[in-house]
């Protein structure tokens, strides 16, 4: 059992979650991943290591509730304990002496991103941050991730807060300013974003990462769950991953296997609303 020291919403369906678990911090690097059971017959949720203390021995997550599983974990109570986690997991990000990296931020992208461009900026390279959300009121993080970038920029659909428009737009405007002094492009978020992202980025022959939220169940490369295409090749997400070259990324099959189980995930969770009464 591993006790959770805080739970809190910090914009709606988005949770940061504090959890005890000294061995974890000890070890977590940016880009690791972790996969949680909030109880004994619940779902395996993947979940990025979106922060780590090591004198504290905390890692923190960042939840989104979407499905049935992670509205569980994030009932959970401060105090109360999580049943299962393992990890850390997945391949470390390659924090490279780039000069210069570009880090977009969809959504909760903003979670992982974070460690990682924390991670770059010791290694002096100059980051520019690209955070987009749909409106203001769903960005979180905000402060946190300027504090690790040198220049921050906010984008949101309906122009609440920062520019209005998509990620994209800034993306391709700096590419073709400075593309000769950036050295990688990372872009997590949802995968449509980091799609239209690594189109953007592709031409200007710019190194591209993307960090993969595949649907997983093991997460130790056994049970084909996760795997991906990428250039001619099948690759495992959570032991191969889950940072991919972006323009290798066969996004069209990454999509459709997204969406294999949404008939099920819609019954499961209208029967736990009603059960909970959750409109
Ligand atoms: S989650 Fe099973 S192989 Fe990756």
């Amino acid at each position: 059992m591993f006790k959770i020291l805080s739970n809190k919403e910090l914009v709606p369906n988005i949770f940061e979650m504090v959890v005890e678990h000294p061995r974890l911090a000890a070890k977590a690097q940016p880009g690791h991943f972790v996969i949680v059971m909030p109880n004994e017959s619940g779902e395996r949720i993947p979940l990025t290591i979106a922060d780590y203390d090591r004198q504290a021995g905390t890692i923190t997550l960042v939840i989104m509730a979407i499905g049935t599983s992670t509205m569980k974990l994030v009932a959970l109570k401060s105090g109360s304990d999580l049943y299962a986690i393992i990890g850390p997991l997945g391949v470390a990000s390659e924090l490279d002496d780039y000069g210069m990296a570009i880090m977009v931020a969809g959504g909760v992208g903003t979670a992982p991103v974070f460690p990682i461009a924390r991670g770059l900026r010791a290694k002096n390279n100059r980051i520019i941050s690209i955070q987009g959300a749909r409106n203001k009121d769903l960005l979180f993080w905000t402060d946190k991730l300027a504090a690790v970038s040198d220049t921050h920029i906010i984008t949101t659909d309906d122009g609440s807060a920062g520019r209005k428009g998509l990620v994209t737009e800034p993306l391709r405007e700096i590419l073709e300013s400075e593309s000769k002094n950036i050295g990688c492009v990372y872009m997590i978020g949802p995968a449509v974003m980091m799609k239209f992202c690594s189109q953007v980025v592709t031409p200007f022959g710019v190194k591209a990462v993307a960090s993969l939220n595949s649907i997983m169940i093991d997460g130790t490369g056994m049970c084909g769950g996760c795997r991906v295409k990428i250039g001619k090749e099948t690759k495992f997400t959570c032991v191969d991953g889950p940072e991919f070259d972006a323009s290798q990324i066969d996004w069209d099959i990454l999509l459709s296997r997204q969406k294999m189980y949404c008939d099920e995930e819609k019954c499961s969770l209208n029967k736990y609303k009603n059960a909970h009464e959750i409109l």
